[in-house]
């Protein structure tokens, strides 16, 4: 009810004052609704249009991955450190905590194990679970050249119009096989496919040349895979390499869980992705780091 009281009666339109009109932190995000766009600012930092996303949802066909023997023990220690979790459904229930809130990109295809053919995946998952899971985002392998590359863009396109339904992104993983050369050439063919049929944004491997050209002819964001182990140092020199060649942050798995220190090795890659700082700074980083976890 309105207080017949009230003295103070002069309302303020600010007519002089342009309406905010901020354009959206990522690219190619402009366009979509505020949910998915809310979501996506759950993944990427908006002060600095990066993420470090923590990516342990390798069990989904290779079972339990060195260093992913234990989630509850090797993994949630590192959470506080990473913007966002790639995992798939099952580990997301059985461990994460529900008091995790930054985004948690679920694991939404699968189908073969590593004893199989790889890119014979499916959709696995339904989007009332991801829904009810609070999903910031599905990520689905999108096997370009391989034997099942049409299924596979076919399960990207299906989850991103579901996606779409409710403000949920889509990660399309540009999966490579075993017998494809990774070049830029490559990347661009199926970074690009996977935009243009619409992905919100793109997981790709770095590659040494030209990988400039994989992030700019890319209309949405681009982040790297880790891929295998490699010495820190030269895991941190990728990061920075991709971030300085226009990639909006890392998912990286392996190397940091299964790095000597990994609590160090994560915030180490923050130094990179988020500090601009140089690979060997950031390794300097990492060694006090692990000294001091040490103890
Ligand atoms: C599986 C994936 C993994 O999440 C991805 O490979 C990231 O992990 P890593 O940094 O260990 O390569 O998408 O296909």
């Amino acid at each position: 009810m309105p207080d017949p009281e009230q003295v103070k009666e002069e309302k303020n339109f600010y007519p002089d004052v342009p309406a905010r009109a901020e354009p959206f932190f990522l690219k190619g995000a402009n366009a979509l609704d505020w949910g998915m766009q809310n979501r996506l600012a759950r993944i990427f930092d908006p002060q600095t249009g990066k993420t470090v996303m923590l990516a342990i949802d390798h069990g989904y066909f290779q079972g339990p991955t060195t260093g992913l023997e234990r989630v509850d023990v090797t993994i949630l220690p590192l959470l506080p450190y990473a913007d966002t979790l790639m995992c798939t459904r099952g580990i997301l229930r059985a461990v994460i905590p529900p008091t995790f809130t930054r985004g948690v990109v679920l694991r939404a295809s699968g189908g073969p194990s590593i004893l199989k053919e790889l890119s014979n995946e499916q959709i696995a998952l339904d989007i009332e679970d991801a829904v009810r899971l609070n999903a910031a985002a599905l990520a689905v392998q999108v096997f370009i050249g391989g034997e099942y590359e049409t299924q596979t863009v076919h399960n990207m396109t299906r989850l991103a119009d579901l996606g779409n339904c409710y403000g949920i992104a889509t990660l399309a993983v540009t999966a490579v096989g075993r017998e494809m050369v990774r070049d830029a050439r490559y990347m661009r063919l199926a970074c690009r496919i996977c935009a243009e049929l619409g992905a919100t944004y793109v997981k790709t491997y770095y590659v040494s040349e030209d990988f400039e050209t994989v992030t700019a002819s890319c209309p949405v964001p681009i982040v790297i895979a880790g891929g295998k182990k490699l010495p820190e140092l030269d895991a941190l020199t990728m990061a920075y390499r991709a971030v300085q060649e226009g990639a909006a942050g890392v998912d990286m798995g392996r190397n940091i869980f299964q790095a000597e220190s990994p609590v160090a090795m994560i915030q180490a890659v923050r130094e990179v992705v988020h500090g601009g700082r140089k690979p060997e700074e950031a390794y300097d980083c990492y060694l006090t780091l692990k000294q001091e976890a040490e103890g």
